[in-house]
């Protein structure tokens, strides 16, 4: 054997090797290519063997060509092994060809909120314009600006929620009145729809809810315009012109007189009841002067509807809480109200 048959023996199996590797999808051929190529009775086996043929010097070049061409075939073959490892590791845990695939589902607008669009587009028709008002408020514009000065008893019918700096969340939309009556020229008509927040939860009461505030000052505005609004909404945002509706005496600093409004409905034992849906009355002639709006001209209406309240009434719903449990199972139903 001379040196130059040897290296292209050496080529032609390292050659022949890297092409059959190549080509190897299991381990099993792997095992078998390893045999062919580097086994006892492989072509490179044979030819170590031969290498005592050789003399002392061509045994050293012959030796390190021989094991760097063993070397290069052990590369190949580990290479292999790894690829074909993470094939095998990816078939099993993570493809499971026969299983169904994940249907995505769309997602639809909120029931709730789908309530208060309903409800501003009713108001919109009937003129009144749509402004907001920050949610995180202070104590001047939830109550003092509201005839309801420090430590009056009334800051005990709100629960709320105190933050620093004298700083709260607003617990009712009118705290938007005050800011709207300051910052424009009468007449005024507007609604403000938004979150407000109280320590309260119970079948009809969570801690945070939306109203709809609704106010309209100008000369002569009276509580039968006041009457005759709510009354066309609420027939509209029902769809029903036989809605039996209850207006009943209550009191709010901030108006005089005050009402709240009730709805006639069939509660979950088949009975007749009323439920509470918002407050209303006569802005107080002090809100008015507070806001630099002079009482003995000018006069105005406000009301404080509750959404869900309706929301409710409108959908059958007998527990308010279910409106925020984010149960998909029962937002799902009102996909296409
Ligand atoms: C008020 O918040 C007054 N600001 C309403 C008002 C505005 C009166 C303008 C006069 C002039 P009241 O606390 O009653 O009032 O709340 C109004 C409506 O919000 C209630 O009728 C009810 O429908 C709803 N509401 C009150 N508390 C909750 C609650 N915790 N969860 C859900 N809805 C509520
Ligand atoms: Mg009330």
């Amino acid at each position: 054997m001379s040196g130059d048959n040897l290296k292209k023996d050496l080529k032609k199996i390292l050659e022949e090797a890297s092409k059959s590797i190549k080509d190897i999808n299991s381990i099993s051929d792997l095992e078998k290519s390893r045999i062919q190529f580097l086994g006892k009775k492989s072509l490179l086996i044979s030819l170590m063997k031969s290498l005592s043929d050789l003399t002392k010097e061509e045994k050293s070049i012959a030796g390190k060509d021989l094991n760097n061409a063993k070397t290069e075939i052990n590369n190949l073959l580990a290479d292999k092994k790894i690829s074909l490892s993470k094939v095998d590791n990816v078939k099993k845990d993570d493809f499971d060809l026969s299983m169904p695939g994940k249907a995505s589902s769309v997602g639809s607008v909120h029931p709730i909120s789908k309530t208060m669009d309903c409800a501003i587009q009713i108001f919109e028709s009937l003129k009144f314009e749509c402004v907001e008002g920050p949610e995180i408020e202070d104590e001047f514009h939830n109550f003092t600006a509201l005839n309801i000065p420090d430590s009056h008893p009334a800051r005990a019918m709100h629960d709320t929620f105190y933050l620093e700096n004298n700083l709260l969340l607003r617990t009712h939309t009118s705290s938007v009145q005050v800011r709207t009556m300051s910052e424009n020229t009468t007449p005024i008509r507007i609604i403000a729809p938004g979150k407000v927040y109280r320590k309260d939860s119970d079948i009809t009461h969570t801690p945070m809810f939306h109203q709809i505030e609704g106010l309209y000052v100008d000369k002569d505005v009276s509580f039968s315009n006041l009457k005759s609004i709510i009354n066309i909404f609420l027939k509209s945002f029902f769809e029903q012109d036989d809605l039996k509706i209850r207006f009943r005496p209550s009191y709010f600093p901030f108006t005089e007189p005050s009402a709240e409004v009730d709805i006639e409905y069939i509660d979950s034992k088949g009975n007749k009841s009323w439920l509470e849906i918002l407050g209303c009355g006569m802005v107080h002639p002090n809100v008015l002067d507070m806001a630099n709006i002079d009482s003995s001209i000018y006069s105005g209406y406000a009301f404080g509807l509750g959404v869900e309240r309706l929301a409710m009434l409108k959908l059958g719903i007998t527990d308010l809480r279910l409106f925020y449990e984010n149960d998909l199972r029962f937002l799902k139903q009102f996909q296409r109200i």
